[in-house]
């Protein structure tokens, strides 16, 4: 029989906290999932990773372990392991009814219409009102819309017929995850924490509880929709920035005015945040979170979040941006960019992790397919694979051999420092910068013919 934490006081809650006596279940183990039911595993508590994918939970019972790219996993996923505190299964109807607590870690993505999709929520909430029963507490860790929780989780949870009752037979709350992929280990023991719920007494259970795992700050919301509201704000806060970033550096293309130059003295001023200029924003946070914003405000008036859209827009555009750079660049050298070989150093979506989610190096791909280019890739987080049905590259050299220019994408710290010589390999060296990583005198001085987002007056 599962713990009714609702009926307990504090202190109640604190000798489970210290004997490890909770059971806790998270549904959805993947970038962000996995990572978390670690951290209650390694607290000392009996832990089950729920997910359809069963070549995952295989991996994960195996001992193996995915995301090889996040900094601190391999220890505690080994630590874990061999304490035997986490098992994984895909079998959600045997596993929920054990579990006190019940995290959901699910993807929520948009469809090809920049539409939320929740199709993965509205599932697994489908499915758990068969097998919550005795006021398990289920806490979303997923970024939704504010309000997704209150209008359509709960009663998809209490079902059609209201056979489960919200505040009785289980209870909502909601803790958005806000870590970062590639500091995600560092982050859960710094970022403070959001935790809301239906009722209050919830929150401070939830609350009692992620201290003691994280050992973080937590910041009480009034409701779930606050929380989920602060989440949204502060990635959107990044796409707007980002986009006016962008924008400028258009702008300073055509003023011959260096941009970093530009945001480095900005800097100084104690109350500007540098964002930079790149090939677009990808992953599946910063654009999904912004149409989920769209998609709350267009239910009230499509007048709202005008500077959301117009951000996406501009955000959306940079590959063809970085493409009029490359043709530029051929112009200048006499050289046709049609039937030409292009290097792609970098197709993640951000420097330092192997994800190619919502990439803009897809949409720069798809632009230089149709010049009938031929693409090479080298990326040191998908070296030797297979990424947007291209062979990739076993290191830099071979990428760019016989090829007539390169493109930086993604701001690797593999490709801080790069030799500009290796360069020469390439026939009339092109090389186009969308990471401020190379320095364009010196590129000039190498013989290359440059080009770099923001770079004017070169
Ligand atoms: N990755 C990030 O940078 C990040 C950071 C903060 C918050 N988030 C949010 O966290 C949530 C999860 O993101 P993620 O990056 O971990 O996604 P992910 O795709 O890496 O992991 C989701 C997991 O859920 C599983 N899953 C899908 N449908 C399922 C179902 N019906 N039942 C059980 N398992 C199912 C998938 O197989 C996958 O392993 C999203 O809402 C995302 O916006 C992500």
């Amino acid at each position: 029989m599962t713990k009714n934490l609702s009926l307990l006081d504090n202190s109640q809650i604190d000798v489970h906290l210290t004997n490890n006596s909770l059971k806790i279940g998270v549904v959805g183990i993947g970038r962000i999932g996995l990572p978390t039911a670690l951290y209650f595993a390694n607290s000392g508590f009996d832990t089950i990773g729920i997910d359809i994918n069963t070549e995952l939970v295989t991996m994960v019972n195996s001992g193996d372990y995915p995301l090889k790219d996040e900094p601190g996993f391999a220890e505690i996923f080994e630590n874990v392991h061999s304490q035997k505190k986490l098992v994984a299964t895909s079998d959600l109807s045997k596993a929920v009814p054990e579990c006190d607590i019940l995290l959901l870690s699910l993807p929520t993505p948009m469809d090809d219409k920049n539409i939320p999709d929740y199709t993965a929520f509205l599932s697994v909430g489908k499915s758990i009102n068969k097998l919550l029963s005795n006021g398990q507490i289920v806490i979303v860790e997923s970024t939704v819309e504010p309000g997704f929780i209150e209008n359509e989780l709960l009663q998809t949870i209490e079902g059609p017929n209201h056979t489960l009752k919200s505040g009785v037979d289980f209870h909502l709350a909601v803790c958005p995850e806000t870590a970062n992929p590639g500091e995600i280990m560092k982050d859960f023991k710094k970022l403070p924490r959001l935790v809301g719920s239906i009722d209050e007494k919830i929150s401070s259970i939830v609350s009692q509880i992620y201290t003691h795992v994280f050992g973080v700050e937590i910041i009480s919301m009034p409701n779930c929709k606050t929380a989920n509201a602060v989440k949204l704000t502060t990635n959107v806060f990044r796409d707007i920035n980002i986009a006016f970033i962008n924008e400028l550096a258009l702008l300073f293309e055509k003023l011959g005015i260096d941009t970093y130059t530009v945001i480095e003295a900005a800097k100084r001023k104690y109350n500007f945040q540098p964002h930079f200029p790149g090939p677009g924003v990808g992953g599946p946070c910063l654009p999904v979170n912004s149409y989920q914003y769209l998609n709350s405000s267009k239910k009230i008036d499509t007048k709202f979040l005008k500077i959301v859209k117009e951000a996406r827009q501009v955000n959306e555009s940079m590959p063809n941006h970085v493409v009029k750079l490359l043709s530029d660049a051929f112009s200048e050298s006499s050289k046709s960019l049609d039937n030409s070989t292009i290097t792609l150093l970098g197709v993640s979506y951000k420097p330092n992790v192997r994800d190619v989610q919502i990439a803009p190096s897809k949409k720069i791909i798809e632009l230089l397919t149709r010049k009938n280019v031929t693409i090479k890739i080298f990326d040191p987080y998908f070296v030797s694979t297979m990424v947007f049905g291209y062979k990739t590259e076993k290191s830099i050299s071979e990428a760019l051999n016989d090829s007539d220019a390169t493109i930086i994408i993604t701001g690797h710290k593999e490709f801080n420092d790069l030799n500009l010589e290796i360069f020469s390999a390439m026939k009339d060296p092109i090389l186009v910068d969308c990471t401020g990583k190379i320095d364009p005198k010196n590129a000039k001085a190498n013989g290359i013919i440059f080009k770099g987002i923001g770079r004017g007056g070169i």
